[in-house]
């Protein structure tokens, strides 16, 4: 009997023993799950990694948007200025004897020559066909004109006399030469070339638009519209 006792006692402890290892199982399951955990943990960080990557894209979105935001403020700006300065027309054009432009520096009182980079064109009204965003000359500042017509040659000019002091130009202004290339953008509507001379000290002008370019000789800025284009001075 005594053996027997024992034997319920050895079962007794190897049921008990193994409740322990059963105890003790579990929490070998939950280490498992631990490890779990730490994948999901894992998973979580690389979900991280992934909001990281969200954020970056929406950084990039963001620098993108922004980026595409600035060249609609640049064009919006570019949009502006014309509306804030109205660029100066520099294409004149020669209609008739009472229709026609002429190149003077932008700002009332410029001196000739200084502005041969900048002249712009001024006309004898408003809104001339052909000559868009010109100037109007300031009244009286034409004395008189002569128009000539030379249907041979294909070329107009227009010569006479000036009241400097209707735009501010100086006596002691000798005056100068504009042409295609001075002021560069410059053009005579309708015409290949055109040549004019501007003599605030003597008070006259001449302007010449041409078909072919050697009947605007441009290599004698110096000589003065008398002796360049001839013509009626009165
Ligand atoms: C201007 O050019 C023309 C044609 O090339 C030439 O005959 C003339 O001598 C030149 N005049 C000056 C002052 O250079």
């Amino acid at each position: 009997m005594r053996s027997h006792m024992k034997i319920v006692l050895a079962a007794v402890l190897l049921a008990l023993i193994a409740n322990l290892a059963m105890a003790a199982a579990p929490a070998k399951k939950h280490t498992t799950t631990t490890t779990h955990h730490k994948k999901a943990t894992t998973t979580t960080k690389a979900t991280k990694k992934a909001t990281t990557t969200t954020k970056a894209s929406a950084k990039a979105t963001t620098t993108k948007a922004t980026t595409t935001t600035k060249p609609t403020t640049k064009a919006t700006t570019t949009t502006a200025k014309p509306t804030a300065t109205p660029k100066m027309g520099q294409t004149a054009v020669i209609l008739s004897a009472t229709d026609y432009c002429i190149f003077l520096p932008p700002k009332y009182g410029g001196d000739i020559a200084a502005n041969e980079d900048r002249a712009v064109a001024f006309c004898t009204k408003p809104n001339l066909p052909g000559a868009p965003n010109a100037q109007v000359l300031p009244a009286g500042f034409i004395k008189s004109s002569h128009y000539v017509v030379n249907n041979q040659k294909g070329y107009v000019q227009i010569t006479g006399r000036i009241d400097r002091s209707k735009y501010g130009l100086s006596s002691k202004d000798g005056g100068g030469q504009y042409d295609l290339r001075a002021p560069v953008g410059s053009k005579m509507n309708g015409y290949n070339a055109f040549v004019q001379l501007t003599e605030p000290d003597a008070q006259i002008f001449c302007i010449r638009a041409c078909m072919t370019k050697t009947d605007c000789p441009v290599n004698k800025s110096t000589y003065g519209c008398e002796k360049v284009l001839g013509g009626d001075y009165s």
